[in-house]
């Protein structure tokens, strides 16, 4: 690649990074226990093939828009059509909105990391409540992740790539061999992984699936646009897309292997029911597993110790892509230095963390309801507006933009064309209507009703589109929101002027 363009200096350092972004609390904490909510293999086949025929397509959409642009999302969604900008700006305002809620989850992976080391990962419920030990954790979390993505994106976030998602593999190659190992229940734990029941899969299910598939693959809401816009010209981004959804789909598969084994090896032996265990809760990873590690002896410590320090990792590669779609838009936009666009991205998320945190922790400990809007805490309200509603809307809108809005020169054609402009906006619209159905109209005990919750949150949701909407228009619209060699220019011109400054001060010396 050339090494005067900014972005990745190699292409394995682009799809590492890519990688490292998909790669996150959705594989090692929503997948398995949506699998075991799910019924086991067929979840995972269904969800494998959702990665490969409905995400690739949606990711090599995202990973296009950026790179034919080069520049930030709203740049690149201007250079499409100028009357998409505000899609552009949309995938902005949705990162903000994830990073809020995962900074602090990222926290409690630091703190079941660190947790490990002394011999005991973490008690949900007390920490949780604990408010200033959450953020004492959220800011160690954040921390890491502002130093990768002010470092910049050659020497910040494509060399942490390089170094973690190896490590995190090898980790997680190692946690599968032993939980494979463990002797009494862990062959009914590989039939439960591995052979497929489709009877037990209901259409919910298989919804879910997808939705996990597309939040996994970190689409719809700017990271592969903002990674796209890094990679090289002449890298083969079909080759790239292959290689990040293979490595995704391995490193979700391997933590099934690494986890279901483990878990049904602790029933057998401990006589307890996988149900009593919250087996398909989203307690699973904070309130079975450390349970299910602390039952194991010592060789528990010592996975528990890799598997939250694997877990911290994966949440920190993703979080500096989140991190990194913003800070390109208010470096390009505002002409603004790297550190700067970063401190203020970070500090103004991590203040908005605090009272997620909060209404958190109230509601694991069944406390006050007061931090709770439409029936959710502030983690499951922004989680369902982003996850369930806006990222489904911005895969959809990468998609239409690359099938049917590029110039017809630039377009796909053949088997690619058809997914593109057709069958996957034909099944996300179908993910997204069936999710924002359930959402207002729940099945309670078998009936649905109309909830006023759920409409609350896909009004809200609808208020967030059009606000964004109506900024873009009044604010952004006809101004300059710049491009990838913005930064590379204003780098050039502060170290001439520090050369400048250098050659001053020989001049006159005291
Ligand atoms: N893909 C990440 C995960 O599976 O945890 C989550 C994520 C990362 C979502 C980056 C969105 C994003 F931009």
């Amino acid at each position: 690649m050339n090494q005067k363009r900014p972005g990745f200096g190699t292409r394995i350092g682009f799809e590492l990074a890519a990688a490292g972004s998909a790669v996150g609390l959705g594989n090692l904490w929503g997948f398995p226990y949506k699998t075991s909510a799910n019924g086991g293999a067929a979840y995972l086949f269904v969800y494998l093939a959702c990665i490969l025929l409905v995400g690739a397509v949606a990711m090599l959409a995202e990973f296009t828009i950026g790179r034919r642009s080069q520049a930030n999302t709203v740049s690149a969604y201007k250079a499409v059509s100028p009357r998409l900008g505000w899609l552009g700006l949309l995938v902005v305002v949705i990162p903000a909105m994830i990073m809020c809620y995962y900074l602090v989850l990222g926290g409690y992976t630091v703190k079941y990391a660190l947790g490990s080391f002394v011999g005991n990962a973490g008690n949900y419920g007390p920490f949780a409540g604990n408010i200033g030990d959450v953020i004492l954790h959220t800011v160690v979390f954040a921390l890491p992740a502002a130093a990768i993505v002010i470092a910049g994106v050659r020497n910040g976030i494509e060399k942490a790539a390089k170094l973690l998602l190896p490590t995190m593999l090898m980790i997680l190659i190692v946690i599968s061999c032993v939980s494979l190992l463990l002797g009494e229940g862990v062959k009914e734990g590989l039939a439960f992984y591995l052979q497929p029941d489709f009877s037990k899969l209901s259409g919910a299910g298989i919804l879910s699936a997808m939705g996990q598939a597309f939040f996994s693959l970190s689409l719809g809401c700017g990271a592969m646009i903002t990674y796209g816009s890094y990679s090289g010209k002449t890298v083969d981004l079909a080759h790239s897309t292959v290689v990040v959804c293979l490595l995704d789909g391995l490193l979700t598969f391997l933590s099934g292997l690494a986890i279901f084994p483990a878990l049904f090896h602790y029933a057998a032996v401990s006589g307890e029911s996988l149900s009593a265990l919250g087996m398909g809760g989203a307690g699973l990873m904070f309130i079975t597993l450390p349970m299910v590690f602390a039952g194991l002896g010592t060789v528990g410590q010592i996975i528990s110790l890799l598997f939250f320090t694997m877990t911290a990792i994966a949440a920190l590669t993703s979080i500096i892509s989140i991190l990194e779609v913003v800070t390109q838009f208010i470096i390009q936009r505002h002409k603004v230095a790297r550190t700067r666009a970063v401190s203020i991205v970070v500090l103004v998320c991590l203040a908005l963390s605090v009272p997620v945190g909060i209404s958190l922790g109230l509601d694991v400990n069944g406390g006050s309801s007061a931090l709770k809007l439409f029936g959710r805490n502030l983690l499951e309200l922004l989680d369902g507006v982003t996850n369930t509603l806006l990222m489904p809307l911005g895969a959809l809108g990468a998609c239409l933009a690359v099938g049917w809005k590029l110039p017809k020169s630039e377009r796909f054609s053949g088997f690619v064309g058809v997914m593109l402009r057709i069958v996957t906006p034909a099944l996300i619209v179908v993910i997204f209507l069936f999710g924002a159905a359930d959402m207002v109209f729940p099945a309670a005990d078998g009936v649905r009703a109309f909830s006023g919750d759920g409409f609350g949150i896909l009004l809200t949701a609808a208020g967030i589109v059009v606000l964004t909407i109506l900024a873009y228009f009044l604010w952004l619209k006809n101004r300059d929101t710049g491009s990838n060699r913005d930064e590379a220019a204003a780098n050039r011109a502060r170290d001439e002027a520090f050369r400048a400054g250098l050659r001053r001060g020989w001049q006159r010396p005291e």
